[in-house]
């Protein structure tokens, strides 16, 4: 078989990509490796940006969002057993979030395009791609047992950081940036109406701690670790004593315990690809950069980077122009690397590294006291927070 644009994995990326070319009339096929209860239940991100919402009313898949979706116009922080709350509306000229998880977003595409869009497959595992460097690159995977080919104009890469797309680029043509971190992150969901009307990031000697939440009876908590923690080392008395701990501030707050319904560890890490299209294959979301969780950034880049390369392919459908997807990985990697800037600093300033020196700490603390204290401070982690435009 043959289609425009081949896109490997039904992750947000791959998803939120088919939904738009398929308005703009570009055809295109979708092959994911798992199947759909997988995929809609792969529990992670819980934050969309204004720009990633706007892109999904734009292409109509927000009806459940705009009725279910919690909008929040700020965070609060926390350190020195106080709490300070950055306010996003005033700051950023209006802008604000919304907490609708991403296991939700996914159900949504994945309905719409069901219903009436460009051919999705579950459980289609792609084994390689070749020629990206020919006027014909081809998807080569694994279906109901049979090895089967899909010959494309164009091929995007939305498999994820563990995906095989990026694999068909030779050696030498990519540079790749990394860092990793010396923790990793404990998440639970729990059956419990959240403690907080806002997602509370905290900075304590304990190490960090996030409230977040799901719904109005559903929260998701997120705990500092060592890198390697066995999530069922921990019993669901020690990790509520761990986070109340952490959340501790002067005053009357408490939070709420309930039933643990999911645990696991997450490993943090941040890295770039360089540049995001070689060819005739090109890379998005987590298949091209990961961020760390801090700041909850990384579902809505990979939602930028296709907003970017459906108005590219688009324009090259109308007009014939590839100036757009000669200019996709640019334009994206500017975007890129101002959210990982935003990531590793929201990471570095509210977690503990196993060793911190006193004087490090300091730089924290003092750097949360800036952010209280100077409105511009403050705007500039709004609007990162926020989102910056999508161009
Ligand atoms: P993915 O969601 O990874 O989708 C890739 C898809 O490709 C998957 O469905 C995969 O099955 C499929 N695939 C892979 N290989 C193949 C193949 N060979 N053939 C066919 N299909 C393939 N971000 C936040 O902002 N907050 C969070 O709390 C948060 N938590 C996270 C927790 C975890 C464990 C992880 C891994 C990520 C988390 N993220 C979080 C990041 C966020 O979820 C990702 O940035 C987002 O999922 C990126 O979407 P994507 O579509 O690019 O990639
Ligand atoms: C969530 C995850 C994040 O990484 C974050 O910064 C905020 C919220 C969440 O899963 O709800």
């Amino acid at each position: 078989t043959r289609t425009t644009v081949g896109i490997v994995g039904g992750g947000p990326a791959g998803l939120l990509l088919a939904r738009l070319l398929h308005r703009a009339g570009v055809d295109c096929v979708v092959l994911e490796s798992r199947d759909r209860a997988y995929v809609e239940q792969r529990q992670r991100a819980g934050i969309l940006e204004q720009g990633t919402v706007d892109a999904l009313r734009a292409c109509g898949a927000a009806d459940r969002l705009d009725r279910e979706g919690l909008v929040h116009d700020g965070v609060e922080l926390r350190w020195d057993r106080r709490g300070h709350r950055i306010d996003f509306p005033s700051l950023t000229g209006g802008r604000k979030v919304w907490v609708y998880a991403q296991t939700e977003v996914v159900k949504d595409l994945i309905a719409l395009q069901l219903a009436d869009g460009a051919p999705l497959l579950f459980e289609a595992q792609v084994t390689a791609v070749t020629g990206a460097d020919t006027g014909r690159p081809v998807v080569h995977y694994r279906h109901e047992g049979v090895e089967r080919t899909l010959e494309c104009d164009y091929v995007v890469g939305c498999d994820g950081f563990h995906g095989v797309v990026r694999q068909a680029i030779p050696d030498g043509e990519l540079r790749t940036f990394e860092r990793v971190y010396p923790y990793s992150w404990f998440g639970i969901l729990a059956d419990v109406p959240p403690s907080c009307d806002e997602l509370i990031y905290a900075h304590s000697p304990r190490g960090f701690a996030l409230h977040s939440m799901r719904s109005p009876t559903v929260s998701r908590l997120y705990l500092q670790v060592p890198n390697g923690t066995d999530p069922a080392a921990w019993t669901d008395e020690q990790i509520w004593d761990e986070l109340e701990a952490r959340f501790a501030i002067d005053g009357d707050w408490k939070l709420e315990r309930g039933p643990i319904t999911q645990k696991a560890v997450l490993p943090m890490r941040s890295f770039v690809t360089e540049p995001m299209r070689w060819g005739r294959v090109l890379l998005a979301g987590d298949a091209a950069h990961i961020v760390p969780p801090t700041g909850a950034k990384g579902l809505n880049l990979a939602a930028s980077d296709v907003i970017v390369l459906a108005r590219a392919f688009t324009a090259l459908a109308r007009t014939g122009s590839t100036a757009e997807l000669d200019a996709y990985s640019d334009t994206c990697l500017r975007r890129v690397w101002r959210a990982e800037h935003f990531s590793w600093f929201m990471t570095t300033t509210l977690h503990t590294a196993p060793g911190q020196s006193e004087f490090d700490t300091r730089l924290q603390l003092s750097q949360l006291d800036r952010i209280a204290s100077s409105p511009h401070a403050a705007a500039e982690l709004a609007e990162n927070y926020a989102g910056l435009p999508v161009f």
